[in-house]
């Protein structure tokens, strides 16, 4: 299904396509365009560890295309994806090479933040290639009770930070249950960030929350250039225009590769109108 033709026109509006040539296109174009990316190669909780291997070595040929081209970019990695679930070791040194060769062309490391077993692990890492290499951007997810003390910990270390509401379903006595609430610590959080984080990006497309974040960056004379927006490729189109019209920066989450399927899902669970969208586009000729 993942391969499919019939898929490309279900998948079109938030995957860039199955190849890297196809994800360096819609970066170049979105450069051109005053957008800045993150490169996501599609394909989480892999099988083996050979298959992380070659998770990695897909990450360096973007990496070595980013710099060939001079593009504005950063990768954006899950951890199961570099080896995990099957060795933490062969993991880091999966990672080590990817920050590594990140910070020799100037750009960095984006680490998605997955489930909530995997969150101390993730963290640790991330806090200890910053440690080596700078060069590496943590996530921290609004739902979590935690994420308060994690971000402090994140600002004392200097370590920037992606900020987002949450994406996988967790259990009540880690996360706020109740959507308003998890808006409402993404509030708190935002501000701890913007005060005291170093170059945070506020990862959203909540208009509200954008509204809020431009106001509080202002309050504090915390110039365009001292912070970034971030959005999905294909969310919210008109909210990115406006960011990018506005002088804001606005990088963009782009996915690309074969195995679209959870991250798509991800997506329509997220905004169950996606569905009849997609339906429509699928029925069309
Ligand atoms: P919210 O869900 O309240 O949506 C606000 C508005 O945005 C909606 O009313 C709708 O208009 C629009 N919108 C939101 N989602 C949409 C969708 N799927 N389709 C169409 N419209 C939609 N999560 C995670 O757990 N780990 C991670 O590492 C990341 N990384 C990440 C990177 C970037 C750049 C972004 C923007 C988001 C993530 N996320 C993530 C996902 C995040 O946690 C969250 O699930 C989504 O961004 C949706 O939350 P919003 O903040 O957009 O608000």
């Amino acid at each position: 299904m993942e391969t499919s033709p019939a898929a490309d026109r279900l998948t079109s509006r938030f995957i860039a396509g199955h190849t890297l040539a196809r994800e360096i296109a819609v970066c170049q174009r979105l450069n051109r365009d005053a957008y800045l990316a993150s490169l996501d190669h599609l394909g989480e909780s892999v099988t083996s560890l050979e298959e992380a291997e070659r998770s990695r070595d897909d990450y360096l040929s973007a990496l070595d295309r980013i710099a060939e081209l001079g593009l504005k970019a950063t990768v954006s990695v899950k951890l199961t994806q570099l080896g995990l679930d099957f060795s933490e070791p062969e993991c880091e040194q999966n990672m080590e090479r990817l920050v590594a060769r990140a910070a020799e062309i100037g750009t960095a490391v984006e680490v998605d933040m997955e489930a909530s077993p995997y969150v101390d692990r993730t963290l640790n890492l991330v806090s200890h290639l910053h440690a080596r290499y700078g060069h590496v951007r943590a996530v921290i997810q609004a739902y979590l009770y935690r994420s308060h003390s994690d971000i402090e910990r994140l600002c004392r270390e200097q370590i920037p930070v992606r900020l987002c509401k949450g994406a996988y379903k967790e259990p009540s006595d880690l996360a706020f249950p109740r959507k308003r609430d998890v808006d409402r610590n993404y509030v708190v959080l935002m501000k701890t960030l913007l005060a005291n984080g170093t170059h945070p990006a506020i990862a959203s497309h909540d208009g509200k929350i954008v509204r809020q974040a431009i106001a509080i960056a202002k309050e504090q004379e915390l110039g365009p250039d001292r912070f970034e927006f971030q959005m999905l490729y294909g969310i919210r189109r008109d909210l990115q225009r406006q960011l990018v019209a506005d002088g804001y920066q606005l990088r963009l989450y782009v996915p690309y590769g074969d195995a679209w399927y959870p991250y798509f899902m991800r997506r329509l669970a997220e905004r169950p109108a996606n569905v009849i969208f997609l339906m429509r586009n699928l029925l069309k000729t």
